[in-house]
């Protein structure tokens, strides 16, 4: 239990780059539990990360910065290990779909397996259930607007990075 009282959350995830649900998402867990830790994965499986690291969890305290038991941390390897070396009690997720839930339950029953912690899902808030890091890094990509899916510490980060999108191929 961390040395102290109460409950400690860990929120896993590759952030890259850090949207407005996942800023709910925090803010949420942050009144449910005693102290959260954003965790961020050192190399998401899914692709290259647009962001470093260092950017990844640079961007995410400055937008955590007003939730004094919220702290910023990273993890490689198993997130079951980082669970058991922080002593945290639970492990939170946001839903955003209802598609999410497949994975993330046998996911949530393998970490369950290999730390003894269990997974509570939050149900993302309707105003960004549509919006995940992916398409916001495509509409970024292709020039689109993205100032109301992400908090303005990412929108500065992201709008120094602007790249000119990739002629379509024919
Ligand atoms: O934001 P994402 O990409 O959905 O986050 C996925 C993440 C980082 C939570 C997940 O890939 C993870 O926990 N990776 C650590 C490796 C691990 O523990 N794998 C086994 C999970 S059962």
């Amino acid at each position: 239990m961390n040395g102290q009282a109460g409950h400690c959350a860990i929120y896993p995830g590759s952030f890259d780059p850090f949207t407005k649900g996942h800023l709910d998402v925090v803010e949420r867990a942050a009144q449910i539990f005693d102290q959260v830790i954003v965790a961020v994965v050192v190399n998401p499986q899914k692709r290259d990360p647009l962001f470093s690291l260092d950017e990844r969890e640079q961007m995410i305290r400055d937008a955590v910065a007003h939730l004094p038991n919220v702290t910023v941390d990273h993890f490689g390897g198993l997130l079951a290990d980082f669970v058991r070396e922080r002593d945290a009690t639970v492990i939170v997720k946001g839903l955003r779909v209802v598609s999410d839930f497949e994975s993330e339950m046998s996911t949530a029953l393998m970490n369950r397996s290999l730390s003894k912690v269990d997974t509570v899902f939050l149900p993302s808030d309707p105003r960004w259930s549509f919006v995940s890091s992916t398409l916001v890094k495509e509409v970024f990509n292709l020039g689109g607007d993205i100032a109301d899916f992400v908090p303005p510490a990412v929108l500065r980060v992201m709008s120094a990075k602007r790249s000119t999108p990739r002629p379509a191929k024919r």
